[in-house]
């Protein structure tokens, strides 16, 4: 697998290359790789090949793409252990390398199935979505579990879904268990994302944390917060919505979402989500998709 992924990061710089731009070299030097989570799903179902190694080069270009512009939307100063390209470069040219790393993997999608083509394209749209109702939920304190988890299914699980669908394309598996088993996978990653920005340091995130409700993230942990504090302790959260707080009113939340449970009722939702994803995938006999559940319930970046 390992070797894989350095073939897939080889792609990823080909590809870039081929945008021929110095321009758009010398910005790429600034950006590093992240987990590889979706590459490492859809080669756990497809198997390692030419096809599919190329097919995760476009789907890590895409994530990337995502980032660069969620940065921009999240005014995020650090991604993936370095400065965001908003922060170094401004918000323009993080907008314009998105966009061509964006163009560049949909010119490069038009080379595979039109099934395959229109899985990613489609999670695209999702994620895109997604990330537009995140914006609007952040403009008040939203207390509606069914609309973040939309939000989730979109901005998040779509990408994943897509990887998964693609690795059983390739493979001609049925493509529908492996969706199953995206959906509820990609929906407990960004639960434990939201958890993670809570509960992790900043240099082992390799992104700022504390940093989801300032921007107005009301993520799951606040929301089950805000259902079990009373009505003064409620005030003092709605008062701390998405300003910038200081140690003690920042002590303050952690104390409360200790007391309420809130981080613990969030790890069961994930456990949740986890386990509807294996029972997708129980008579696949895939022993790498169940380690990837694994990692993902104990990862900590
Ligand atoms: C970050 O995705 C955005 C979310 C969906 C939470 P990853 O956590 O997969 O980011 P990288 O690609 O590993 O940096
Ligand atoms: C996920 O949301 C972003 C995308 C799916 C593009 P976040 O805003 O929580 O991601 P991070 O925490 O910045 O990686
Ligand atoms: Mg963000
Ligand atoms: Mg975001
Ligand atoms: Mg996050």
């Amino acid at each position: 697998m390992q070797e894989a992924l350095e073939r897939i990061k080889k792609q990823c710089e080909n590809l870039i290359k081929e945008c021929q731009s110095a321009e758009i070299d010398e910005l790429a030097t600034h950006l590093s790789y992240g987990k590889m989570l979706r590459s490492k799903l859809l080669l756990s179902i497809s198997g390692i090949n030419e096809d599919s190694v190329n097919l995760c080069a476009i789907i890590e270009l895409i994530q990337t793409a995502s980032l660069l512009h969620d940065d921009v939307i999240d005014e995020s100063s650090i991604r993936r252990g370095k400065p965001s390209i908003n922060a170094s470069f401004g918000n323009k040219n993080a907008i314009m390398l998105g966009d061509t790393l964006y163009s560049k993997a949909f010119y490069e999608l038009t080379k595979f199935d039109t099934a395959i083509a229109q899985s990613v394209a489609n999670a695209v749209v999702r994620l895109s979505i997604g990330e537009i109702s995140d914006v609007r939920l952040s403009s008040s304190f939203n207390t509606d579990k069914n609309r973040y988890l939309q939000m989730c299914k979109d901005k998040t699980a779509a990408l994943i879904v897509a990887a998964a669908e693609c690795g059983a394309l390739l493979k001609g598996l049925d493509a529908q268990k492996y969706r199953i088993y995206g959906e509820n996978l990609g929906i407990a990653f960004q639960i434990v994302d939201d958890i993670l920005d809570i509960t992790q340091d900043s240099s082992i995130l390799g992104k700022p944390n504390m940093s989801d409700f300032k921007e107005g993230k009301t993520t799951l942990p606040y929301i089950f917060l805000y259902e079990h504090l009373n009505d003064n302790d409620r005030q003092i959260l709605l008062s701390y919505f998405a300003k910038e707080l200081n140690d003690a009113q920042i002590q303050w939340l952690k104390t409360e979402m200790e007391k309420c449970g809130a981080i613990t009722m969030s790890i069961e939702q994930v456990k949740k989500y986890a386990s509807q994803s294996l029972e997708s995938i129980k008579d696949e006999n895939n022993q790498k998709l169940e380690s990837i559940i694994m990692q993902m319930l104990k990862r900590e970046f």
